[in-house]
């Protein structure tokens, strides 16, 4: 009988990151497993079209937990699959990023002895005023095995006190399902029903409280938005986060659809936002996984952020610290146009075999 692992998704970046892990576990056959789906993303457009798109099998188990505040929604996901684990546990759970559903499940497993293996491990942006790093601190302190995705993350979890055994430098998963889905993404050409089929544009994602939730911040930011779509049309899919907040602050009608310079979508599957990235001339996002995922196509990132926990996309990718001051975004955003920004270069272990080192680590560690 094969040990069995549970694999935790709950918001929409886990699943790019479980699809090669799903691929891997049934190509080496060593371990079993089941994918428990918190419903931290809930509509079919965050969810459904991903485990479509990426080949996931359906998830085998659902907690359908929606959204709530932080302590509402990671309290919900910890009791749910608390009661999941008392009537048939894992062997291990398998934890991705830094999303409430990662801290909450990782810890209901340990409390219960169950091993906790945490891909994605060690990264830190060292501003704990971001939900996400409180998450990938408490995931870490509590993980039995730490997969790491680039170098910055062992030095984290060394200068913690993690053990040194309990951590492997795998690289970084999201990136198996990039270039394995490239081609089909090429072949979508995203552009064309949006009519820039050849055309230079740009390519925007915003959905960090810090950047989104306060009205005059967002306010600001969409007025740059429009300024700069006047040099270089600009698609943006609008985050649920992001309508939200502009439906509150009264800005809804900034980012109504039709308009032909700020195309505003809604939220978009995965191979139609890499096609767009792919072609892109350059794009603007808070998001952690654009910044990787630019790197490895040699776009200009401007991170709309004053920190980062993959300090790998600026020192080796394509990735430049702008927060969110108007001046400082323009400015780069002119570096970009005037051809002054870096190509990028190769990053370690971004290889597209990621998934495969995630699953022979688990099942090495637990002698299968
Ligand atoms: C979450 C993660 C963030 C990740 C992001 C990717 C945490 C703390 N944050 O942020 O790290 O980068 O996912 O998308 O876990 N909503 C919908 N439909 C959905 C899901 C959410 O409309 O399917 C709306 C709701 O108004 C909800 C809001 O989006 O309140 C925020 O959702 P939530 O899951 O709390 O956080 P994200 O901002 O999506």
């Amino acid at each position: 009988m094969k040990l069995t692992l549970d694999l935790v998704a709950g918001a929409r970046p886990n699943l790019m990151k479980l699809a090669p892990v799903v691929r891997a576990l049934v190509a080496q056959d060593r371990l079993a497993f089941r994918i428990v789906h918190t419903g931290q993303h809930y509509d079919p457009s965050m969810t459904d079209v991903f485990f479509q798109e990426l080949g996931i099998p359906a998830p085998d188990v659902h907690l359908d937990v929606g959204s709530g505040s932080h302590g509402a929604q990671t309290a919900r996901i910890l009791e749910r699959y608390e009661a999941r684990l008392l009537t048939d546990p894992p062997r291990a759970t398998v934890v991705f990023g830094d999303v409430n559903s990662t801290v909450a499940c990782a810890l209901a497993a340990v409390k219960l002895g169950v091993g906790v293996v945490h891909v994605e491990a060690g990264l830190r942006s060292l501003d704990r005023s971001m939900p996400e790093e409180i998450n990938r601190l408490l995931t870490d302190a509590i993980a039995d095995l730490l997969l790491v995705s680039e170098p910055s993350g062992l030095e984290h979890l060394e200068r913690e006190g993690i053990a040194a055994d309990k951590v492997r430098l795998v690289g970084n998963v999201m990136i198996d399902t990039l270039l394995q889905r490239l081609p089909a993404a090429r072949a979508r050409r995203a552009t064309r029903p949006l009519g820039l089929e050849g055309r230079p544009y740009g390519f925007v994602t915003l959905h960090r409280p810090s950047n989104v939730d306060d009205p005059a911040t967002l306010g600001r930011l969409l007025d740059l938005l429009d300024e700069l779509s006047s040099r270089l049309p600009l698609v943006f899919p609008v985050h649920p986060r992001t309508l939200a907040s502009a439906h509150r602050a009264g800005l809804e009608p900034r980012l109504a659809p039709g308009n032909p310079r700020l195309v505003c979508l809604g939220p978009t599957p995965y191979l139609e936002t890499l096609s767009l990235v792919a072609e892109a001339s350059l794009v603007l996002t808070d998001s952690g996984g654009l910044q990787e995922e630019t790197s490895v196509l040699h776009v200009p990132c401007l991170t709309l952020r004053e920190n980062t926990e993959r300090p790998v996309t600026v020192s080796r990718g394509t990735s430049r610290l702008v927060g969110n001051d108007p001046a400082r975004i323009r400015g780069a955003f002119t570096d970009v146009l005037e051809g002054r920004w870096p190509p990028g270069g190769d990053i370690p272990l971004w290889d597209g075999r990621a998934g495969a080192r995630v699953a022979g680590a688990i099942a090495d560690w637990l002698g299968a």
